[in-house]
This record gives structure tokens, C-alpha cells and sequence, in this order.
């Protein structure tokens, strides 16, 4: 067994230090606790409770069994260890061994697999390593965890799937004495006829078409196609595309990584089909083609590409630390006895976290308190200079423009010496900006929704949001609690 001499004298003055401010003429002015244990009071319903020094275990501190070779525990990442009788392995001898968390592996749990060697995403997605787990950038028209389904269904403008009170324009072409209408329900691709596509009214300065899809799905691309008038070639030869989720706010697609809108290269003739693929893939409900340079005319056939959503609750990140530290905020955090390394941050509030502080608690035990987490990974960079952080300006711009689709939520308690700790009912809150928020509602009705939360200081509590909403900021409000509000958690969703 190996133990450095000097942290355990550091250990055992740092108790001293909480033995001075801790006793006050109460159950502890004798001190209860064996082995350089520390008594406390106050402490949920016992007179008194010993935090003891490493080593030491029981009520009191005068058990020993838990010294041994797996005190202090040798394994890294949370790896629990386990005695056993010794072994021989070569020339080595073994008295415990480590049970790893997933991800991790080593005779000390201390290598972090890397999972993107086994490259699992497929058709050219680019792997990123994590915690236990990994993500996948998928390229158009790829979606998926692995990137292995491909997201190209005809969207209904040639096969009328999507009806006409669902096609709008910000104007009209008639001509020939207003008989002919060029209107946006005829902007089906391939659609016949004399009059078989939309035009723009000449006058229109700032024209578009859009197209209501009536829920969210995912696009991964668009085919344009003109037309011909009396004789003569009309298309659209370049434009944007801007989306929204709820029909007020529109984001226009920009070039990957820049703050430019891309422009789309439209079609060269009257008849033939161009296809271009949103790459990423964008997830909106409205979805709007804005014309840039136009031959004779903004005369557009079109389809869109895409799929349905589905399968949506793979966690966030809070445990594989997808979701970066810097990413989680609180109301304020609470410290035991005062102890600053005894402090429950909220970057603690990682589901299944351990060590002796593994959980968020904030200072009041009341309905004033949050912990928020910030899906969107530009916000710790979001004080710094412009002109130092330039590029990583530019590169955040990308995760600006994204929301997230939050499906669901796990929720677990932790203990604070001893003591079972967890929140039983909570509500939860969400914003785009981080400032104007709302709060989940009960079905058809417009109270708040208390969802159940814990009932013991381990188990996972999971809570589906129906139906899911889209944002970049989440906000967990306790409501009720036992012994103090602690709390650990994960974020279900999909990265739209
Ligand atoms: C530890 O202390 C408790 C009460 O303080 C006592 O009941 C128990 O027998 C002690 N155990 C040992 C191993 O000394
Ligand atoms: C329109 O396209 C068709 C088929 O490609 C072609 O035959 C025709 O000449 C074109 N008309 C004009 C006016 O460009
Ligand atoms: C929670 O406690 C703080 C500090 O005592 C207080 O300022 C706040 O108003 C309280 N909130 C509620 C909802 O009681
Ligand atoms: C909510 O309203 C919808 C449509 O009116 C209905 O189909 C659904 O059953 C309602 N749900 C509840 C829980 O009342
Ligand atoms: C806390 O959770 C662990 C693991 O589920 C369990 O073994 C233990 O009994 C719990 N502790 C208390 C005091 O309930």
C-alpha cells in the first residue's frame, strides 16, 4: 500500500482547521470520532456526524477495514476498486483491481479509449472523441449517430404531398394583361403547362418563396429547375436559403465556419434540374429561397430534400463532458462548513459523478435557485476581444446559428457525508437568448409542469419532454427537495 506521507498531513491539519470551526460547545465538545476523525453538528438528523481521515471508516472512525490497498483509491476516471487476495501476474503482484467505466481501460482505468479508432461514423462523417462516447459530424445527405441513414426523401413539391396553403411568395408576376398568374403554388418541380412556375412581380426588390412544411423535419437539400415564358428562358441563377422553426426568426444558411451567407449556384436554363445540398443539414419548419441573380426573371420550379426526425435522446454530454465546463452556470453554489474544496459546483452536476463533493448544491435551500446549462459551446467565449479571438469568433459563429432539440432529462441526488440529498420535483426552463425564458408546460394547459425527480441519493430519475423543444440555453428549478438540493444530471436530445 502506498500513501504520500505529506498529503495525509495535510489531510489531518486541514481537519483540525474544521474541528476549530465547527465546535461550538455542542454534541462535539467531546470529540466522538477516532483516528484524527473530524466531529460535526448540525448535519440532517444526527446529533453529530465524523468526517474521518482517509483510512478510517464508520460512524465513529474506528473502523479500519477500509484501509488497504484501494485507500486512497489507485484507479483514475472514477474507476472503483476492488480487493482481492493477491495474485501473482509475471513478477508483479496484484492486491486489487479496477473496475473501469465505460470508455476507459488500463490497469488504473487511466487510458481514455479512444472510440474514434474504430471509426464508427460512416460515409466521410468526421469522429470526435469523448468521455465514454463519441460524436459524429455528418456530411449531407448522412444523419444519424453513425451517420448511416441517408436523409433523401422528396418532400412533396412535384408529388403534392405539400398543398398549396402551404406555399407563400412575397409577390406575383401577372402577365398578359393579368391573365396569366405565375403564383407560388405552381413552383412544383416539373409541373407543365403554359403558366408553370412562380415568378416574382418585376417590381419586387427583395423577393422570395417559402414553403411552411407544417412541423420540423430535416432538410438536406433543395433541386431548382426555371421555366420558359413566350419563348424565353427565365431561371433563378443564385440565391439563398434561410430557415426558421417557428415562422418569426429566420437564420439565412451561411458558408461553413464564416459569418457570409452562401449563395447557392441556381440553374444555367429553362428546364434542367440543380441540386444542392445544405451540408450540414438544417432542421426547421419554414424554409425560404431568396433570389439573388435572376435571368429575365426570379422564375423558380423546385423539391425539397429530406426526412422525417426521429430517434432523439442521445445524451447532451453532461457525463461524456461534450458539454464542456464552462457551459454550466448556477444561481450560486453551496460549500460544506464553509470549505472552499468542499464546494458543490455546478460543474459538478455530471450524471454518475463521483468523489466526495460529486454533485450541484446551491447556497438557499429555496425556489430562487438554477442550475442552467448553455448548449451552445461559443458562450465561454463570448466576453473575449474581437481582434484576439478572431478565429474562434468566426469558427463560433456555427454554433450560434444552432439550437438543439431537447427530448428528455435524467436527474440523480448525491450524498453529502452520509447524508442522501436529492431534488423530488422540479421545473424546467428554456431560451434562445439566455434572457427571455419559458417554462415546460403540462399538456393543453398553461400551468407550469412539475416533473418527479428523486427518491434516493443514486438512481437515475429520466423525464421525456413531449412534445421536445428546441433551444440553446436549459434551465433545471428545483421545487422540492430532500435534506438540500443536490443534484447530478444528463440532457437527452439530438443535435439538429
Ligand atoms: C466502533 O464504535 C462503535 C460505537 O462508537 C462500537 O459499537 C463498535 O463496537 C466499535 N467498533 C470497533 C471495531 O471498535
Ligand atoms: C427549354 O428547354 C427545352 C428542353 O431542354 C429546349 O428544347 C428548349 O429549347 C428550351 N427553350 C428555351 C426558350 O430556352
Ligand atoms: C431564497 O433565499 C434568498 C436568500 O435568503 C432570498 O433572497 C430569496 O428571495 C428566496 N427566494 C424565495 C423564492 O423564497
Ligand atoms: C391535448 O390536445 C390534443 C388535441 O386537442 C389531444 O389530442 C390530446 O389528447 C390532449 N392531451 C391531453 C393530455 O389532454
Ligand atoms: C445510496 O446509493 C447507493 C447505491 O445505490 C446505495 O447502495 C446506498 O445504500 C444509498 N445510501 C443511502 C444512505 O441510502
Amino acid at each position: 500500500m502506498k500513501r504520500s506521507g505529506s498529503v495525509l498531513t495535510a489531510t489531518l491539519s486541514f481537519f483540525l482547521v474544521l474541528c476549530l470551526l465547527s465546535v461550538r460547545g455542542d454534541y462535539c465538545e467531546v470529540n466522538h470520532c477516532h483516528n484524527g476523525g473530524t466531529c460535526v453538528t448540525g448535519v440532517g438528523d444526527d446529533l453529530f456526524v465524523c468526517i474521518c481521515a482517509d483510512g478510517f471508516g464508520g460512524d465513529t472512525c474506528n473502523l479500519t477495514e477500509t484501509a488497504g490497498p484501494c485507500n486512497p483509491n489507485p484507479c483514475k476516471n472514477d474507476g472503483q476498486c476492488e480487493v482481492v487476495a493477491p495474485t501473482r501476474r509475471g513478477d508483479v503482484f496484484n492486491e486489487y483491481i479496477c473496475r473501469c467505466q465505460t470508455g476507459f481501460e488500463g490497469v488504473h482505468c487511466q487510458i481514455n479509449v479512444n472510440e474514434c479508432a474504430t471509426k464508427p461514423c460512416n460515409n466521410g462523417g468526421v469522429c470526435r472523441d469523448l468521455d465514454g462516447d463519441y460524436t459524429c459530424q455528418c456530411s449531407s445527405p448522412y444523419v444519424g449517430k453513425q451517420c448511416q441513414q441517408r436523409c433523401t426523401s422528396l418532400l412533396g413539391m412535384e408529388g403534392g404531398a405539400i398543398m398549396e396553403s402551404q406555399i407563400s411568395a412575397s409577390s406575383v408576376h401577372y402577365s398578359i394583361l393579368g391573365l396569366q398568374r405565375w403564383g407560388p403554388d405552381l413552383a412544383r418541380l416539373n409541373n407543365q403547362g403554359i403558366v408553370n412556375a412562380w415568378t416574382s412581380a418585376s417590381h419586387d426588390r427583395n423577393p422570395w418563396i417559402e414553403i411552411n412544411l407544417q412541423k420540423k423535419m430535416r432538410l438536406t437539400g433543395i433541386i431548382t429547375q426555371g421555366a420558359s415564358r413566350m419563348g424565353t428562358a427565365e431561371y433563378i441563377k443564385a440565391y439563398k436559403v434561410a430557415s426558421s422553426l417557428d415562422g418569426n426568426t429566420y437564420a439565412t444558411l451561411k458558408v461553413q465556419g464564416q459569418w457570409r451567407d452562401k449563395v447557392f449556384v441556381g440553374n444555367t436554363d429553362n428546364d434542367s434540374t440543380k441540386t444542392n445540398l445544405f451540408d450540414p443539414s438544417i432542421v426547421a419548419q419554414y424554409i425560404r429561397i431568396i433570389p439573388v441573380v435572376c435571368r429575365k426573371a426570379c422564375t423558380l420550379r423546385m423539391e425539397l430534400v429530406g426526412c422525417e426526425l426521429n430517434g432523439c435522446s442521445e445524451p447532451l454530454g453532461m457525463k461524456s463532458r461534450l458539454i464542456s465546463d464552462a457551459q454550466i452556470s448556477a444561481s450560486s453554489s453551496f460549500r460544506t462548513w464553509g470549505i472552499d474544496s468542499f464546494t458543490w459546483h455546478p460543474q459538478f452536476a455530471r450524471l454518475d459523478k463521483h468523489g466526495k463533493t460529486n454533485a450541484w448544491s446551491p447556497v438557499h435551500n429555496n425556489r430562487s435557485e438554477w442550475i442552467q446549462v448553455s448548449l451552445n459551446l461559443a458562450l465561454g467565449y463570448r466576453g473575449f476581444k474581437k481582434g484576439f479571438y478572431l478565429n474562434l469568433l468566426l469558427f463560433s459563429q456555427v454554433d450560434l446559428e444552432k439550437t438543439k432539440r431537447i427530448s428528455g432529462i435524467i436527474t440523480q441526488g448525491a450524498k453529502d457525508f452520509g447524508v442522501v440529498q436529492f431534488v423530488s420535483v422540479f421545473k424546467v426552463m428554456y431560451s434562445n437568448d439566455g434572457e427571455s425564458w419559458n417554462t415546460v408546460k403540462e399538456e393543453n394547459v398553461t400551468n407550469d409542469k412539475l416533473f418527479q425527480g428523486n427518491i434516493d441519493n443514486n438512481s437515475h430519475k429520466k423525464n421525456v419532454f413531449e412534445p421536445p423543444f428546441y433551444a440553446r440555453y436549459v434551465r433545471v428549478v428545483p421545487w422540492e427537495w430532500h435534506e438540500r438540493i443536490t443534484l447530478r444530471m444528463e440532457l437527452l436530445g439530438c443535435d439538429d
